[in-house]
């Protein structure tokens, strides 16, 4: 009998897409039941997993030690405590295994005894099946045994948590926080300071345990501590399963308003036009938002010579690194407010060390819920900042069925993160990466017959992306399924 493993818990330890595997099911390739795939049937659609041929203990061994090795050159592992309480519960199912096994055999000796002892020829001819079926069993592995061997690891290992109500999945490495490597997988957990002060990333313990890695200000009611409450930003996992009951930002609404004062890390050069601007924000005081939305920077008379300067700008980074926010400001932003926020940092009059305020999180240029439609994002020039952080997120969270991105310049060539781009075509499967010019686009985009059944997103200066938005709804890419922004 085969065993079965979730979705999730599969593409985690294959190393592959929940996409790819689902893939694999509609061939028929791969058996799912309620969820769940069967492990020798990832062991036969693997066959890199089919260990026999060079010795299953070695081989089995060797990635066990690999991928130990691995955790601890990045400091992965997970707590002495973690590892014991983990191994603990694997010594309970293998002594449960180890009683019913017991039990099966002194059942089979019984029957072979009263078999033995029975007349023959027909009692013989039992007796002999049973023994050769016996040997048959014990002499081959059991299908799919490799996969199973590692998942066992994989248990010890990482932390598999299930959020109620969504049904979301994430895994935990190491001691990581519940908080961060739910943001990591491209959820969108209620969270205010990161800090263990505000109590927002409160989350109810429904199944296992948890383990408080840092101090914590906050105070939970009595009935708060009755009900398992815990704070997500200050806990990391001690079971290796885990189910909690988590408050998630469903949509740009659930997000509020916030105020941060961010200090610059950096300014980088990425081509004649484009600069990159790094903020870091207070590790007490980040900014929560969804991947493809805009905020608003600030800076004083003292910096901007004269008065105050606000400019709007979407965040290119992802919300998994709340801390850490990018901005990509070019001369193809022709707004005033941007031209003269990118002047001062020209200039040098915005510089490292300054600091820089930070309000929104604004604009619902956000990846559709729940859709498993194939993906295209179509950037013109800047507009590839709220791309980048949307194409993060849809890795992270996993859910199209492929993602194209057509990346249109002014000027030929002036792609600003090529590189990025053809890592993300070459690493993944499912990612396809068109670079062309603005003059291309039109037609490129008019022989894309997929495209009425993708989610599109176009994002760019607002002379540029408007009479493409006209054109795709033209070319019957169905309103609900076009987000724009332009700028
Ligand atoms: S985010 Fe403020 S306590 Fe966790």
């Amino acid at each position: 009998m085969s065993q079965w493993l979730t979705l999730s818990r599969a593409a985690h330890l294959l190393g592959v897409s929940r996409v790819a595997l689902q893939k694999h099911i509609r061939e028929g390739e791969l058996r799912s039941f309620d969820g769940m795939v069967a492990a020798d049937d990832l062991q036969r659609t693997w066959p890199e997993l089919d260990l026999e041929a060079s010795g299953s203990f070695e081989k089995t061994r060797a990635i066990r030690e690999d991928a130990f090795a691995k955790r601890l050159r990045e400091r992965f592992l997970p707590s002495q405590e973690a590892l014991a309480q983990r191994l603990f519960a694997q010594g309970q199912e293998l002594a449960e295994l180890q009683r019913t096994l017991t039990r099966y055999h002194a059942l089979f000796e019984a029957l072979e005894a009263r078999l033995a002892a029975a007349p023959a020829p027909a009692a013989g001819e039992l007796l002999r099946l049973l023994d050769e079926g016996l040997a048959k069993a014990l002499a081959a592995p059991a299908p799919g045994h490799d996969v199973a061997a590692l998942d066992a690891m994989l248990r010890v290992m990482s932390a598999h948590i299930t959020v109620r109500p969504s049904g979301h999945e994430f895994f935990v490495e190491g001691s990581q926080t519940l908080l961060k490597a739910a943001l990591s997988a491209g959820l969108t957990p209620n969270y205010g300071c990161g800090n263990g002060v505000c109590g927002l990333c409160k989350a109810r313990v429904v199944a296992g345990e948890v383990r408080a890695v840092a101090p914590s200000d906050y105070c939970f009611s009595e009935a708060e501590r009755a009900q398992n409450h815990v704070l997500m930003c200050v806990c990391t996992a001690l079971s290796s399963d885990l189910v909690l009951e988590v408050l998630e930002a469903g949509a740009p609404e659930d997000i509020p308003e916030q105020r941060v004062v961010a200090k610059v890390r950096s300014v980088d050069v990425l081509n004649d036009e484009v600069l990159r601007l790094h903020l870091q924000t207070p590790r007490s005081n980040r900014l929560r938002f969804l991947a493809g939305q805009r905020v608003t920077l600030g800076v004083g008379a003292d910096l901007a010579g004269g008065s105050d300067l606000h400019a709007e700008y979407p965040v290119a980074s992802c919300p998994c690194d709340d801390r850490n926010l990018i901005f990509h400001l070019g001369l193809a932003d022709r707004r005033a407010a941007s031209a003269d926020f990118r002047q001062c940092v020209v200039d040098g009059r915005i510089k490292a060390g300054d600091d820089v305020s930070v309000w929104g999180p604004w604009g619902s240029f956000v990846l559709e819920k729940n859709s498993v439609r194939p993906v295209v994002f179509i950037a013109i020039d800047e507009g590839f900042a709220p791309v980048n952080s949307l194409i993060e997120h849809a890795i992270a969270v996993d859910a199209a069925e492929s993602i194209t991105l057509y990346w249109a310049s002014s000027q030929p060539g002036g792609q600003y993160l090529p590189n990025q781009c053809r890592a993300w075509h070459e690493a993944l499967d499912e990612f396809s990466y068109v670079p062309l010019t603005v003059a291309e686009l039109p037609a490129v985009l008019a022989a894309n017959s997929a495209l009425p059944a993708s989610d599109v997103y176009l994002a760019g200066a607002a002379e540029q992306v408007e009479p493409l938005a006209t054109a795709l709804l033209a070319a019957g890419v169905p309103p609900r399924q076009l987000h724009v922004e332009a700028f």
